[in-house]
């Protein structure tokens, strides 16, 4: 594929002269207009009146003067800058060869040379239902996944279940009391919660629970048998009530090493960090002071031996650290723990781990469904399980309603109402805190997944109708106006997929999309594509290539693309 930009920046150098400005300045310098009357790449020529001592505007004209056109549309000063048009034909023909012959594989690159990159994501707490913040952890760190793959790194998504600490004695605690075995194996998200909640509500009467629970999570923690059963039953079923979630998200893991994974390798982690002499007694506890970087003491081990949440992540850093050697360390977890993120990094700083420097703490804002805001405590809980099923459910409806005759109602509803939740996500920048209106995100038209979907479905709809067209030998002679803005989308892709890796930021997938689908739209209704007969092969290439970056960006946001809807 032509580089046209240093194409660009090539004929430049050529009109100033050798020693005049270096090439990397010269690159850096230009720019994409964002009105395509100004050309295609623009080159502002103030940055050389310092070293020609001359008005911009002259300079920008005496390099046209000696730039020579060829391979250009043309070559045009205007005030201060130089503007140039690419042969669009040419432009056209590269680009359409090169998204043809790659397919799925456009946009690719070799950047993150195999490195491995943990992903610390989802990671819901056993027996309590996954919540729309889990799910945006889910969707973007699988997305971000898909997106590193894509630059050439090797991601290892590692499900981090919120599967031990002090909650589970309490949890042992009130199932033992009021627990039912029957209940739970009906309905075991839902009655573990009940039986929490009810914990929490008698033990401001009943201090004395309190003590039973820290019993009970000290014998879970040293072996006790009843305690490990009764854990790992809930473990269990918990699991299996998020693996149904995952299977409906299409969401799968390498790794499962929850919390209690790491329980064993916590004596580890206390003695390297004596040996650093990084640990503080405070009030009977076990602190590291981080105030040199400015934050709060971060609490190691509380005054009864019991370890923490930081304490189990330290050792999940230094364990991933061993084992993978990381190129990055990332960790898809809710903005309300940025700052214990910030504690967690500068221990490991502290302590001399490797990877601390790579660590990516990749926060997301809040999520509220229908204006509520989702709570497992407060019991205004709306389970994920409930908005995905609904979200099904109105597909299947307007697919009824648009495609009566469509073969596989099923399947296809399930793509486009879990793809709507997904790409409903994944639009928006991670930080922003979004509303959730299911009606909107299912619309076929405005900035939706299943507008996405249907782009593309509509250009697979085109190719239907001329069964002889075959991609690998059709013409890629494109010599069409409209089509313009969708080659240079086209050709944006590659671009696209190495920005969002830097950002680790889906929704610069997602906005490419859209744009991509507006365009192809605006096309689809203007041009008549098959009517003409010297352009058809050209435009149903074109068509192709829509098809195919609409579905690789789909793919990397975790959303199928059904060939009909
Ligand atoms: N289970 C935690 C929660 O639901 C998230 C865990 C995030 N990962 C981590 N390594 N701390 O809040």
């Amino acid at each position: 594929m032509t580089d046209y930009k240093q194409q660009v920046a090539d004929t430049i150098k050529q009109a100033i002269g050798d020693g005049v400005l270096d090439d990397a300045v010269i690159f850096d310098k230009i720019e994409r207009p964002k009105n395509s009357k100004m050309g295609d790449f623009a080159f502002p020529a103030f940055v050389l009146s310092k070293v020609f001592k001359k008005a911009p505007q002259a300079i920008a004209e005496e390099l046209v003067g000696k730039i020579n056109g060829d391979g250009y549309e043309k070559v045009v000063a205007t005030g201060p800058y130089v503007n140039f048009f690419l042969s669009k034909p040419e432009y056209s023909k590269n680009v359409l060869e090169t998204v043809l012959a790659e397919k799925g594989n456009y946009g690719q690159n070799q950047d993150g040379q195999n490195g491995n990159v943990p992903i610390d994501m989802s990671s819901p707490n056993i027996a309590k239902p996954i919540s729309m913040g889990h799910l945006r952890s889910t969707v973007i760190g699988n997305s971000v996944a898909n997106i590193l793959a894509k630059n050439g790194y090797h991601p290892i998504k590692d499900n981090h279940l919120g599967d031990w600490g002090t909650q589970f004695g309490k949890l042992i605690t009130a199932y033992l009391k009021w627990g039912n075995e029957e209940d739970v194996k009906r309905d075991p998200i839902n009655y573990l919660v009940k039986y929490y909640v009810r914990f929490h509500k008698e033990d401001v009467d009943h201090p004395e629970l309190d003590d039973e629970a820290r019993e009970w999570f000290s014998k879970l923690e040293h072996g006790d048998e009843q305690a490990i059963n009764l854990w790992k039953w809930f473990r269990s079923v918990s699991l299996e009530a998020f693996n149904q979630i995952y299977a409906k998200l299409g969401v799968s893991f390498d790794t499962y090493n929850g919390e209690a994974f790491y329980n064993d390798k916590m004596p580890e982690v206390i003695e390297l960090l004596k040996q650093k002499h990084l640990l503080k007694e405070s009030q009977g506890a076990q602190i590291v002071d981080l105030s040199k970087y400015d934050l709060n003491p971060a609490l190691i081990l509380k005054s009864d031996g019991a370890s923490l949440y930081i304490t189990r992540d330290i050792a999940t850093a230094i364990y991933r650290d061993r084992e993978y050697h990381p190129a990055m360390n990332l960790y898809v977890v809710g903005s309300e723990q940025t700052y214990y993120f910030k504690q967690l990094k500068a221990v490991l700083e502290e302590m001399g781990v490797p990877s601390a420097k790579n660590l990516h703490h990749i926060p997301f804002g809040l999520i509220t469904v229908n204006g509520k805001k989702l709570s497992t405590r407060s019991g205004r809980i709306i389970l994920l399980d409930e908005v995905l099923n609904d979200s099904i459910a109105l597909a299947k409806k307007q697919i009824e309603e648009k495609n009566p005759n469509l073969p596989d109602k099923d399947k296809v509803a399930q793509e486009v109402g879990v793809g709507a939740i997904i790409f409903g996500d994944l639009k928006n920048d991670k930080m922003d805190s979004i509303n959730f209106v299911l009606e909107e995100q299912l619309r076929f038209e405005g900035e939706t997944g299943p507008y996405v979907q249907y782009s593309r479905v509509r250009a697979e709809s085109i190719l239907r109708k001329v069964p002889d067209f075959d991609p690998e030998t059709s013409s890629r002679d494109l010599d069409d106006p409209e089509a313009w803005e969708i080659v240079k989308l086209l050709n944006d892709f590659p671009t696209i997929v190495k920005t969002a890796c830097a950002e680790f930021e889906p929704s610069v997938i997602a906005k490419y999309s859209l744009r991509l689908a507006k365009a192809f739209n605006k096309y689809y209704a203007h041009t008549r594509i098959l009517d003409d007969v010297a352009q058809r092969d050209a435009r149903l290439s074109l068509v192709k290539s829509v098809s195919i970056v609409l579905k690789e960006s789909l793919r990397l946001l975790g959303v199928k693309s059904p060939d009909e809807m």
